[in-house]
């Protein structure tokens, strides 16, 4: 079943080479969640094998595009990680690398309950940078990281490897 999930998907998921930058080749979702069957497949998919959890966390910006709906699906809230600057109250942050350049990512210090246990959402998983700064955020606020979940890894990265300690679910891996 899954399987056939992510046949379907990894059909829609085309390959940009040189973008951003040259030598790297960007992996386009737009197609996948331009077919609404597939993408409702894929979201179907992320929360029927979620862990029982408070809230999802999506990362700034295609992890608010799969983070959201999967929230719903849950019949839980959504809280986004964003980049910094975006949110209008006191947050809590941490600087990060990612495969090109580097950021800074914020959550608001009170968007989730000290215990909380929350699912992590994000399109890719690549060298981790974001889903670790992501995990620090909210072990910081108190929660508890209860699963990381990714449309995709690119397992050259080893992205992974930063997430050790976690249960980390992905769809495809190239
Ligand atoms: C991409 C992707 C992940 C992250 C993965 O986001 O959506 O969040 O990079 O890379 P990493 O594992 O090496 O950290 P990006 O920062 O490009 O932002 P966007 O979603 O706004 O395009």
């Amino acid at each position: 079943m899954s399987g056939d999930i992510a046949s379907r998907a990894a059909a829609l998921v085309r390959d940009v080479p040189d973008y951003p930058t040259p030598g790297v080749v960007f992996k386009d979702i737009t197609p996948l969640l331009g077919d609404g069957p597939t993408f409702a497949a894929v979201i179907g998919h992320l929360a029927q094998q979620a862990p029982e959890v408070d809230l999802v966390v999506g990362m700034e910006a295609r992890g608010f595009i799969l983070g959201a709906p999967v929230a719903v699906a849950l019949g839980v809230g959504f809280v986004p990680v964003r980049k910094a600057g975006k949110l209008p109250r006191e947050t809590l942050s941490g600087a990060y690398d990612l495969e090109y350049g580097s950021a800074v990512l914020e959550v608001h210090r009170d968007a989730m309950a000290h215990g909380a246990r929350v699912l992590v959402v994000d399109d890719v998983l690549a060298t981790g940078g974001t889903a670790a700064a992501t995990v620090e955020l909210l072990e910081q606020a108190g929660s508890k990281v209860a699963a990381l979940s990714f449309l995709m890894e690119l397992s050259f990265l080893e992205g992974r490897s930063r997430l050790a300690d976690h249960v980390v679910q992905t769809l495809l891996t190239y």
